[in-house]
């Protein structure tokens, strides 16, 4: 692959790149892993300087970015709504101007997938996608890889979404599955389905790489799956929903008998966390033999720092 190609480059979604592209961030997310654990000290960041926009807490992808970048040697900033304007008092459009001549990238979390676009196209330096309430690429990176590690090249791997469909996590899983040949299927109530401009636009790309996308509320198509995972009932921004998610909710909630539906004592649990325990997983699943959830979540500082060693 022509690393060439990454430089300077945005991550916003997944639907930007390539399957042959998504493949080398995983190879490297691998190379990376194992060089943390080996103990290896290297210095790729040296000189370079992240700043990490937060309208909306994090605990995973904040730690994922600052450890990622700071132990190579680059300076994070941390940077939220309390101390800089985002979009009040000065434009959005001047932040990004400003950021762009002292940062050489920058991290958003926040509301509106829009915000990260613009500030990607007014920085002129690499923006990534730390969660917005459209997309949390980041994750579906670290999902994937977590997946792999289990069951080898994921192609043909059976993903099932347990939960709020319309999501962030779901919507992201669906774009990179449709990319990567993954047969992944929603299981939702007809109510939280992922829009119909999401999953129309996905179809052609699972055409492309034989991925069979799904959405349904029957709870039966976890039979053969290798892996379940589900995400919290509302999201962050959502929290006046809580009562009106859990009804429609409860009946799917990631427990053992549902685990027990896949019918392969090989079929692993994951989550994005955090988890509210008891709504959309027991502990017992969360905590138990078939959860990868702790995997997944050190996945996202390895998956993170190979994002910024492509593309810086
Ligand atoms: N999974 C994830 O994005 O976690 P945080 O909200 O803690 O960053
Ligand atoms: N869907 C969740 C993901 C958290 C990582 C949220 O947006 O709050």
């Amino acid at each position: 692959m022509d690393q060439s190609k990454f430089k300077g480059r945005s991550l916003l979604t997944w639907l930007d790149y390539t399957e042959e592209e998504i493949r080398y961030l995983l190879d490297l997310s691998g190379q990376i892993k194992t060089e943390a654990h080996s103990g290896e000290i290297k210095r790729r960041f040296t000189g370079k300087t992240l700043a990490l926009l937060f309208e909306k807490r994090s605990t995973r992808t904040r730690c994922a970015f600052e450890t990622a970048f700071g132990e190579e040697g680059g300076h994070p900033v941390f940077l939220s709504t309390q101390d800089i304007q985002l979009g009040v008092k000065e434009s959005l459009e001047d932040t990004a101007r400003v950021l762009g001549r002292m940062f050489s990238a920058i991290q958003f979390r926040g509301f509106k997938q829009a915000t990260a676009e613009t500030l990607a196209r007014y920085s002129g330096v690499p923006v990534y996608n730390g969660l917005t309430d459209d997309f949390h690429p980041t994750q579906a990176l670290a999902d994937i890889q977590t997946l792999e590690e289990n069951f080898g090249p994921s192609r043909g791997k059976k993903l099932c979404f347990v939960g709020d469909g319309r999501n962030n996590v779901a919507r992201s899983l669906m774009v990179i599955c449709s990319k990567l040949g993954i047969h992944f299927t929603v299981i939702t109530p007809p109510a939280l389905n992922p829009d119909a401009a999401l999953t129309a636009g996905c179809a052609p790309l699972a055409a492309a790489t034989g991925a069979q996308i799904r959405v349904t509320a029957d709870l039966g198509e976890v039979a053969g799956a290798d892996a379940l995972y589900t995400d919290v009932w509302a999201s962050m921004g959502e929290e006046g929903k809580k009562e009106e998610r859990a009804r429609l909710l409860a009946p799917y909630q990631v427990n053992q008998a549902l685990m027990d539906r896949t019918g392969r004592g090989d079929s692993i649990f994951l989550h994005c966390l955090p988890a509210v325990k008891g709504e959309e997983v027991t502990p017992e699943v969360i905590d138990g033999p078939q959860s990868r959830a702790w995997d997944e979540a050190e996945n996202r500082k390895h998956t993170i720092k190979a994002i910024m060693l492509a593309t810086l």
